[in-house]
Formats: structure tokens, sequence, C-alpha cells
């Protein structure tokens, strides 16, 4: 899929009108596989139309399982024919997510065997913290030619303190934990909005999960679970890439359909940078200032400043007033955009975890390429706010986390185009 097409961005065009925001990609990830648990049909709806989506359902359909999928309108899961529990490197490298077949196998049959993951290469990202969570529920892990190997007679509730707050193995362990004997509880569990979801979703099948959205987490298993049919929450980060592309491009963006209450810790930072951004129960209106003033950032695990803004945000802060910082505390290598918004007239220093930006007045489009998902939204934004034409290379990485970015800010007034390569 890499590699298929450029995107080529005509810059300086400000983004103005209304748009609706699609569902939860980090939500649609952990669900997907939460269909697994149940014997009985789920369906999900508001999933985005995106690569991590058409990759999991592949690996949903290679372990057996049907599935009936209308894009924009629902997946429907038939767990019952599930006759495998083996996931080759094939698939998992595909998506970072695909980690999230070891807890759903283990929790629905004691058994998985599951590729150790692909995804976006952001610095190191290991899995020890997922796998301390099974075996505290009893699990067995065999590392076996690139395969973790885990299994179960049966897995028992325990109490699980990760050393330090990560998603991906809150998720993992709540969706072992949701039918082991007796009662979990996780102590410095991730409180994400995409971590509260899940448990709605888990707790629609039947499960008993509270405190999700605090650092402690119980869950009681229980022996079967049911099917659901169950509407993701809004994407936290699509939000905030569309509300920066409206800063960028000193538009007037009015975005519907998502969660004001997500975004605070963003809506903060634009609001200091001088740029107007106003909300409603469910839509947030994003208007400009004349100046942008220069903001430092630091990203946090959740309230704080997400680390998947990151990116998009600091190719912002390259046009703003003075000299901003960000510190990027979660991934130690999230910055390959860097040397891509350098080609565009950034001047941009990177000393340990943190880039220094010294605002310019004017940025010009260059060929550029993408590396991760993230660093691909933060050149889309650097191209709608630079003068000239910036081809974008490696779309494919967009396309993993973004449902047809380039609709959707071209029906904003924005002049996009993809060529096939
Ligand atoms: N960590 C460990 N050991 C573990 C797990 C994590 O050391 O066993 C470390 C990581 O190396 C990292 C930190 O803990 O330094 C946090 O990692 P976390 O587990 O929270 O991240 P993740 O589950 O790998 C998810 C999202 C990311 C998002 C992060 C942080 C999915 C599929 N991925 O990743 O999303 O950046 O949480 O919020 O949900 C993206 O959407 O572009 C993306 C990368």
């Amino acid at each position: 899929m890499l590699g298929k097409d450029k995107m080529l961005i005509m810059g300086g065009k400000p983004l103005m009108g209304e748009i609706t925001v699609s569902g939860g990609k980090n939500t649609a990830v952990a669900v997907i596989p939460a269909t697994l648990l149940s014997d009985e049909p789920s369906t999900i709806e508001n999933l985005p139309d995106i690569e991590d989506v058409h990759a999991l359902i592949e690996i949903l359909n290679h372990l057996g399982v049907k599935t009936e999928y209308v894009p924009d309108q629902y997946l429907r899961v038939y767990p019952a024919t599930l006759r495998d529990c083996n996931v080759p490197f094939d698939f998992t490298k595909r998506l970072r997510a695909s980690y999230y077949l070891l807890g759903a196998l283990l929790g629905r049959g004691g058994r998985a065997e599951v590729a150790y993951p692909g995804g976006c290469e952001i610095g190191s990202r290991p899995i020890d913290q997922h796998l301390k969570g099974f075996v505290a529920l009893g699990a067995t892990i065999e590392d076996r030619g690139g395969l973790v190997c885990a299994r179960a007679d049966r897995l028992t509730g325990a109490d699980v303190f990760f050393d330090m707050v990560t998603v991906g193995a809150t998720v993992n362990v709540m969706l072992a934990a949701a039918r082991a004997q007796g009662t979990t509880v996780i102590y410095n569990a991730a409180k994400e909005p995409h971590i509260v979801d899940l448990a709605n979703f888990l707790n629609s099948m039947g499960a008993r999960i509270k405190g999700a959205g605090t650092d402690i987490i119980r869950i009681t298993g229980r022996p079967s679970l049911h099917g659901t049919t169950y509407t993701v929450i809004p994407d936290q980060i699509e939000t905030g890439t569309l509300m920066i592309a409206a800063a960028a491009t000193r538009g007037d963006v009015t975005i519907h359909g998502c969660i004001p209450t997500h975004m605070e810790s963003l809506t903060a930072k634009l609001l200091e940078m001088g740029v107007r951004v106003t909300q409603s129960d469910d839509s947030i209106r994003v208007r400009p200032q004349y100046e942008q003033r220069a903001v430092n950032i630091k990203t946090q695990v959740y309230p704080g400043f997400p680390t998947d803004l990151q990116q998009p945000m600091t190719a912002l802060l390259c046009m703003a007033n003075g000299t901003s910082t960000v510190c990027e505390t979660i991934f130690e290598q999230r910055f390959k955009h860097l040397d891509e918004l350098r080609r565009m007239g950034a001047r941009i220093k990177l000393v340990d975890r943190t880039v220094l930006i010294e605002g310019v007045h004017e940025m010009y489009g260059a060929p550029v390429t993408v590396t991760d998902l993230r660093a691909g939204a933060a050149l889309v934004v650097a191209g709608l706010m630079a003068k000239g034409i910036t081809e974008i290379y490696e779309t494919g990485y967009i396309d993993r986390g973004y449902e047809r970015i380039e609709d959707k800010l071209c029906s904003l007034g924005a002049d996009i185009r993809r060529e096939t390569l």
C-alpha cells in the first residue's frame, strides 16, 4: 500500500466551512478484536474507513471469522466461526494494534500466537507490560521465531501494576481479563478516551468493568459475553488535526460530531497562541486572529497534550511569532517529520527530546516524504500553509489513520490531489 501515489497540495488557501469528524481509530482497533470475546455476532457503527480497520478485518477473516463490512455504515462480525489463533507477521506488520489479538484470543480461548507487531516507527515500542499483565493473569508466554505464544488453561483475575502509563497494555489486559475468573485490578492504567470507549463496548457485551477513565480499572470476569451493537466515539486526533489545519491556514472551520472535552489540552494551546476557539456540546469552531504567538508544549498522557498531535502542532508553530518549544516525552524518535519541515523553510532544532522552533514568515512547497502516520498529518498541515506546491510521498502512512483526508480538506476549500506513481 505504501508508496502507491503522491499527494499534491497547492498551499495558501484558508480552510472555510463545516466538516464532520470520523469515528476514532484507536477505539476502532481495540473494539474490533474485542468482538472475538463472544460467540455471538456484534455490530460496530461509526468505524473510520481507514487502512488499519481494513487490515484488522483481513486478520479476522484469516482466523476464520466471517465479517460484513459496509464502509461508513457498519461492520458486523460473526466470531462463532473462529478456527485459528495464529496471526503471522504478514498481517501484523501492517498495524501496531494487531497486538490486541493477543488479549482477545487469550481471553476467548486461552491461546494466542501473534507475530510481533509492525506499525509506525516512532521509537522503541516494547510490549513487556502487556506480557507482564498476561502472566499476572496466569498465562505462560513463549517467544517463538518472532511469534508471541500465550497460553492459559484458565485465566484468573489479579492485580496488575504498570511501570508506566501505557494505552496498549491497558487495552490488552482489559481484553484478557473480561472473561477471566475473578477480579482484575489495573493500577496506573491509561485514561485516554478510547480506554473508556472500550470499557463501554465490553460492558455492552455483558462485561463488568468499572473505573475506566481513572488510573484504577476493576474488571470482574464473566464466564461468557454476548454480542452487541455499538457506535464508537469520534476521533480525538482527527478532530485535533482539523483544528490545527484550520488554524494553520488562518481559516474558519466548524468541526461537527466531536467531543470538545477530549480536546481541552489542544484548545488551551490554540487559545494561548491567539487562535479563536469556541465550542458547543458536539462541535468546535476555529477562527483566526491576526497574530499567532509561539507557545511551549510538552506531550503527556491524557488529559495532557497528546503525543499524536505533537507532529501536526510542530508544523503549525513553524509560522508562529517567536520561538516555541515542543518536548516529546512519550516516544523518543517521534521527530522524523523535522527534516521534511526544514525542506519547506522551517527553522527547527532538535535538542534531546525538545524541538526548538523559530517562527518564520513564509514556508514554501517542496517534495517531502512521510515516515509515519502523524508525520504525514504534519506534512499535510505544512503543505496547506506553505506557498506553492508540496509533493508528499509515502501517503499510505496517512491512509492508515485518516479517512479520505484530502476529500475532507478539499470540501473546506483546500487544493489537494493525488497522482498515481
Ligand atoms: N511502553 C513500554 N512497554 C510496554 C508498553 C509501552 O515501555 O509494554 C512504553 C512505550 O515505549 C511508550 C509508552 O510506554 O514510551 C507509551 O506507550 P503506549 O503503550 O501508551 O502506546 P501504544 O499503545 O503503543 C497507543 C496508540 C498510539 C499513541 C499512544 C500514546 C494505538 C494503536 N496506538 O500506542 O497511536 O501514540 O498510544 O497515546 O492505540 C497513532 O495513532 O499515531 C499512534 C501511534
